[in-house]
């Protein structure tokens, strides 16, 4: 099980940080170069997505408390962020600039969640 969890959260991770990563620079970039990334980027968020759900069924379960909440609250900006992402798609320096702030909150949220409860 602990190497099922050890992969998992590599896949987590290394998605995650590609996809905010990336995201981040084409909002510094004013959304040039958004459509060379996209494929990858939508990979990279469906990857982090779906590996964060597995971690959920593993780690959290059915738990409820303030950690859950910040996940939770991690976890939706993150969808959202894709999908602005995906439905802005023509209008790149609005949508990676959303995203961007969306991301940024999914990081900080995840990576705090454990110190909250
Ligand atoms: C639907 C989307 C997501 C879900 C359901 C999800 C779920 C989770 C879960 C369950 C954990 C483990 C918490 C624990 O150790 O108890 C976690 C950790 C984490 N996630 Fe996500 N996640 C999602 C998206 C993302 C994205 C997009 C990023 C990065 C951009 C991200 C970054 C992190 C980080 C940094 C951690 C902390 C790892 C640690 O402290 O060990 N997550 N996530």
């Amino acid at each position: 099980m602990q190497i099922l969890i050890i992969l998992v959260t590599a896949i987590h991770l290394l998605a995650g940080v590609y996809w905010a990563g990336s995201t981040f620079v084409l909002a510094g970039l004013g959304g040039r170069g958004a459509e060379t990334l996209f494929r990858s980027q939508m990979i990279a968020a469906a990857l982090a997505v779906a590996a964060g759900l597995v971690l959920w069924g593993v780690l959290v379960g059915g738990a409820v408390g303030p950690a859950e909440t910040s996940l939770s609250v991690g976890a939706a900006c993150a969808v959202i962020a894709a999908g602005f992402q995906g439905a802005w798609r023509k209008q790149p320096a609005r949508s990676q600039r959303i995203a961007a702030v969306l991301l940024a909150v999914t990081v900080v949220s995840m990576a705090i969640a454990r110190y909250l409860g």
